[in-house]
């Protein structure tokens, strides 16, 4: 990340992220969707531009992105796709290859995906793989996405055997974040991404969790200057880890706090429990097994369960069962030679990785989220 200025005051609407073969800049500014036409022509010469969005999105931001394409002289062609989890599967692609094909792009004509995660990770797939790759750029419009599934790369679709695991990684050559798009946002959507949100400060910036704590009342009234400078902090915490580990094997690690125990609570709840929900849960677990290995202080952990709860996530009244859970948490992907991986915090800002936790205290950690 060139531009160093950190902290969450650092109202720096470009965030330039640079890795071994591709180079690419973030841009949070509010009205952003209205003029990408242009931002999309200084990076490139193409007449047209093929969109990825789902049917929900589409009914609120497709026209803004066509109308600025069209007034720049880019011909927009427009795949939109069913929304959804179960919809993000390679059967439910390959209509979309199909119509680009038809439609004749060519190996300089961008892909944009205009959505949350799920048009992120689908899109970003096509092109990944279309004519062996052509220009993919990321618009994101959950607060998810934009501080989180749209920088780093990765790509995919969900297979009966697992989620994500048919994929690529796929850079794109820019990232276009609009926080006005938020407006739309369900309720519940903006309130997941906000565990993303608290989850880097956790893990990065004790000054960025004490800035969140002051702003956590205006970012929930949207607040619109408030919500691009969270945005554009948290795309700058994601985008530096993911420039010193581009091929996750190593610290990029550290964003899977919450994570161990918070996909088994997703797929043990059946997705009832949205995925920030089940990590805002997996993170309030991992604080506490980290005070219970006397690892952080007793306040650290009020102050963190304190925030979660602020932002409207859970942090107890876990509806599951405890040993579904530990079960669940031995089968995810993230676990090395059998052994449970976890990511623990021992001060703001600050984890570390354990591989010798003693499953009785994770049961107890799963136990204590009831
Ligand atoms: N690639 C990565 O590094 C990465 C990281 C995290 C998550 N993901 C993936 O992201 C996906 C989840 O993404 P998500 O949380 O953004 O969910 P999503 O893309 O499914 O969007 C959530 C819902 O909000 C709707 N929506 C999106 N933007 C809207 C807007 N501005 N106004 C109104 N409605 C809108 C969508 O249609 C959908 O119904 C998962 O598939 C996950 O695997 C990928
Ligand atoms: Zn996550």
């Amino acid at each position: 990340v060139a531009n160093n200025a950190i902290g969450y005051n650092a109202a720096v609407p470009k965030v330039s992220l640079q890795l071994p073969d591709s180079n690419y800049v973030i841009t949070v500014e509010p009205g952003l969707l209205s003029r990408i036409g242009p931002e999309l022509r200084a990076l490139t010469p193409a007449s047209k531009a093929a969109i990825i969005t789902d049917e929900n999105v589409a009914s609120h931001h497709l026209a803004g992105l066509t109308n600025s394409l069209r007034k720049t002289g880019i011909e927009p062609i427009v795949a939109t796709l069913n929304p959804g989890e179960d919809h993000k599967t390679l059967p439910a692609l390959l209509p979309v290859f199909d119509q680009f094909l038809q439609a004749k792009i060519e190996r300089t004509t961008p892909i944009l995906a205009l959505g949350g995660g799920l048009v992120g990770d689908m899109a970003g797939f096509v092109a990944a793989t279309i004519l062996r790759g052509v220009p993919f750029v990321q618009i994101p419009t959950t607060l998810l996405a934009m501080v989180d599934a749209s920088i780093g790369g990765k790509t995919g679709v969900n297979s009966p055997q697992g989620k994500n695991l048919i994929g690529a990684f796929h850079q794109p050559i820019a990232v276009f974040a609009d926080p006005e798009v938020l407006k739309t946002l369900p309720r519940r959507e903006f309130i997941s991404g906000l565990a993303e949100c608290i989850k880097h400060e956790i893990i990065r910036d004790a000054d960025g969790f004490a800035a969140l704590e002051k702003n956590i009342a205006a970012v929930l009234k949207l607040d619109m200057n408030l919500l691009t400078e969270l945005v554009a902090h948290n795309v700058r915490i994601k985008a530096k880890v993911v420039e010193s580990d581009p091929f996750e094997h190593g610290e990029r690690a550290h964003l899977n706090f919450g994570h161990t125990f918070g996909h088994a609570i997703e797929k043990v709840s059946q997705f009832t429990y949205t995925h920030g929900e089940s990590i805002a849960l997996g993170m309030v677990a991992a604080t506490n097994l980290a005070t219970n290995l006397k690892m952080l202080d007793p306040a650290a952990k009020h102050r963190i369960l304190t925030l979660i709860a602020v932002a409207g996530l859970p942090v107890s009244g876990m509806h599951l069962d405890a040993q579904a859970v530990f079960d669940a948490m031995a089968f995810d992907k993230k676990v090395k030679s059998s052994k449970l991986r976890l990511i623990l915090p021992d001060r703001f800002g600050h984890v570390v990785i354990r591989d010798d936790v003693p499953p009785e205290l994770i049961r107890k950690a799963i136990e204590g989220l009831r």
